[in-house]
């Protein structure tokens, strides 16, 4: 990209120069994190006065409706634009058709409309995949050991309207079934709802970073040692994740994510300069547990890892990150 003379050649250009010092530092600093970049994913399960531990992610909690509304509540008044809820629901309401997901009443709508009164200007994002509501552990329903498309597809349209219904802002697909950003779509332009939008896991691959997550959703044990392989992406595939991310754009999707992140970096790089559209990263649990774990073995700086791992996303040229740091790294943010 740059000739030798646009290079400078050492000893006239010295690179530490603007190195020296912090104020310098900052001036040609090429990114910057701030809170408008954290998307803040929430567990959230049945009861009241509920701070349950994950214990495969230290630090977070599973939140009842109430204490849901107040640690959101923390997040917005640190400015973190927006959460994203994906429930814990009890195991006798799972079931091989998923039918608790478009359930109005359900766990997510409920979390929805409890935050959305307390705090409208804060945005919410919902999870659309059938997982947390599967007997099977599945994102899709399962037929003679398959994860079906065409049908699930039509179940996540029922799910994510019963979500914008409920008041959700944003609908985050996170199924990887093909088609369904443009049945979502047309399912809630029809309903009327032409102001929710679409941010798609376009690019989500079929990671073992995500075991913490399903311990914390309790869709491990539904999913019985299986995996995600017939629907999410091959982590060995790259071009593939721009087929996904440019079928998702012409389906309708409004914002695009890559997933999961920092072992993924490539790929958000290669979407935001191919697309140049609304790109975001997910830090997944598996990401953050394997930071917490060095942190709380003293073997890893909180603070540093954490902004760095942030700034890493941005670098990227990610437009905004999904992490269960958020709320910490937005007191940090603050306190400057
Ligand atoms: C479910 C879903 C998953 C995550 C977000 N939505 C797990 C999976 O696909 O099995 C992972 C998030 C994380 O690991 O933090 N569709």
């Amino acid at each position: 990209m740059f000739g030798p003379l646009v290079a400078g050649s050492f000893p006239q250009t010295r690179l530490r120069r603007n190195r020296r010092d912090s104020w310098s530092r900052r001036l040609v600093a090429e990114n910057v994190l701030t809170t408008a970049d954290l998307i803040w994913p929430v567990f959230v399960t049945e009861g009241s006065g509920q701070h349950v531990p994950v214990p495969s992610m230290p630090g977070v909690v599973r939140y009842s409706l109430d204490t849901l509304v107040e640690a959101v509540g923390e997040a917005r008044d640190l400015d973190i634009p927006a959460v994203a809820l994906f429930p814990s629901v009890a195991a006798e309401l799972k079931t091989p058709d998923a039918r608790e997901a478009v359930n109005p009443d359900n766990l997510v709508c409920r979390a929805v409309r409890a935050l959305k009164k307390a705090y409208p200007d804060l945005g919410v994002v919902c999870d659309v995949a059938l997982d947390p509501f599967n007997s099977d552990g599945h994102d899709g329903l399962v037929v003679d050991d398959y994860v079906v498309n065409d049908e699930s597809v039509d179940v996540l349209c029922r799910q994510a309207l019963v979500q914008a219904q409920a008041g959700c802002d944003v609908i985050a697909p996170s199924d990887m079934m093909d088609g369904r950003i443009k049945a979502i779509r047309k399912t809630l332009d029809d309903a009327g709802l032409i102001h929710v939008q679409i941010m798609s896991y376009a690019a989500k691959y079929a990671s073992a970073f995500y075991g913490p997550f399903r311990d914390a959703l309790g869709s491990n044990v539904a999913l019985k040692g299986g995996n995600k392989k017939t629907y999410q992406m091959d982590p060995a595939n790259s071009d593939e994740a721009l087929r996904e991310v440019a079928m998702d754009l012409q389906e309708g999707a409004d914002m695009v994510m890559v997933k999961p992140g920092m072992p993924y970096l490539d790929i958000v790089r290669r979407v935001r300069e191919t697309f140049a559209v609304p790109t975001f990263a997910y830090q997944v649990s598996g990401e953050y547990a394997m930071l917490k774990a060095a942190i709380n073995n003293g073997w890893l700086d909180n603070d540093k890892v954490m902004m760095e791992s942030l700034m890493a996303f941005k670098r990227a040229g990610a437009d905004g990150v999904l992490t269960y740091f958020a709320v910490e790294a937005a007191k940090l943010l603050k306190r400057g």
